[in-house]
């Protein structure tokens, strides 16, 4: 079968390896068929060295759907044909965090693609317990959307929405979907920034309205406009740059609370002053746990979460390498760029 390793930055080959065989596998594992994956950001800085926790040579692949080919004996959970995804977290079980069920921070946390081989190959093993079954009818493309998808539905959680308004700092795949789930969580007004026009237009196309341009309008006139005297109460940061954390933290309600999803490249200055006269609370987002992408999954079949419009371009396997430097070339207008296992190269 095929296989794309990332054997150092900026060099992928293509291998031609042993098939994962069905009589291979153990009482709880699944085989399934890769059919789509998804490159997110991270794995761009891995492409680029730029990743400080990659290790090398690394299969990556982790956003992913597919179809089962063979199950375990003691497999309930799906059956042959069946699409699939499943969560690229290996945890060790037995870790303070664990035992809490805060597996997400698991004290060794591996990811696929990262720390532990991906599913950039035609047949990948999956233990039952990170599977998740994707009702038939739910395009393929969508299934490999669920992870960042389940990363919304995480940080859209990770304080109360219902009923407020919300500021969302960064219109990215994963700031769009931290949006669309903050309105299918039932909040009053979101309002979606960015400095890109078309990432903003894409955010409308998704069905968050309110957006703004903060290199033509600063956020406390959009805020005012928007909102009124109410102001706004919940803060998400996805952008990753000082200035968009700056202005939540100076923008928000008094008492708010401001999710930091972003993974910052550099530390950003802020006042701790500011943060404890206003008593504000930051409060930290990584990945997600099983029942975000099931959410993720029940939230997408209901259509309230939208994600056709994020795909923006797709290649074949063999052409992994230039995905990535497409990706590069087009900042901007590559939003979720999908390897199509289907798709002859
Ligand atoms: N916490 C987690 O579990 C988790 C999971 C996945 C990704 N992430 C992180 O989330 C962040 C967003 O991911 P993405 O894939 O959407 O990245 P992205 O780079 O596509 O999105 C960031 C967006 O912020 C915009 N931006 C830049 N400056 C801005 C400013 N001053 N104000 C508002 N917007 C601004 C950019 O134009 C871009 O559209 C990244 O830092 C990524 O590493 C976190
Ligand atoms: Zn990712
Ligand atoms: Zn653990």
């Amino acid at each position: 079968m095929r296989q794309a390793v990332l054997v150092a930055p900026k060099q992928i080959v293509f291998k031609e390896v042993a098939a994962p065989k069905a009589a291979d596998l153990n009482a709880r594992q699944v085989l399934i068929q890769v059919k789509r994956i998804g490159i997110c950001g991270s794995e761009i800085h891995s492409y680029h060295g730029l990743h400080p926790a990659t290790f090398y040579p690394v299969v990556q692949g982790h956003e992913y759907a597919g179809t089962v080919v063979a199950c375990g004996a003691e497999v309930t959970k799906c059956q042959v044909g069946d699409k699939v995804t499943a969560r690229p977290q290996l945890v060790c079980g037995t870790c303070n965090p664990c035992k809490r069920g805060q597996y997400n921070v698991c004290e060794h946390l591996r990811v696929q693609a990262f720390q532990a081989d991906g599913a950039a190959q035609d047949l990948f093993v999956v233990d039952e317990e990170r599977l998740v079954k994707l009702p038939d009818e739910m395009p393929l493309d969508w299934g490999a959307m669920i992870e960042p998808s389940a990363v919304g539905a995480h940080a859209s959680a990770r304080t109360e929405v219902k009923g407020k308004n919300v500021v969302v700092s960064g219109a990215g795949t994963i700031g769009n979907l931290v949006a669309q789930f903050c309105l299918a969580r039932g909040a009053k007004k979101v309002l979606i920034t960015d400095v890109s026009d078309l990432r903003l237009s894409k955010a409308r196309e998704c069905g968050i309205a309110h957006t703004l341009n903060v290199t033509k309008g600063s956020l406390k006139e959009a805020a005012a406009e928007l909102f009124g005297d109410e102001g706004f109460q919940v803060g998400f940061e996805v952008a990753g740059v000082e200035s968009s954390i700056r202005s939540l933290m100076e923008t928000i309600e008094k008492g708010s609370d401001i999710v930091v999803v972003a993974v910052f490249g550099k530390d950003p200055a802020l006042s701790m002053f500011h943060l404890g006269e206003h008593e504000l609370r930051l409060i930290g987002s990584m990945m997600y746990r099983h029942e975000d992408y099931l959410t993720a999954i029940d939230f997408a079949s209901r259509d309230v979460i939208h994600l056709s419009p994020l795909v923006s371009n797709r290649f074949a396997f063999e052409q992994y390498d230039e995905a990535y430097q497409f990706i590069d070339s087009h900042r901007e207008t590559a939003m979720k760029v999908l390897i199509d296992l289907d798709q002859k190269g």
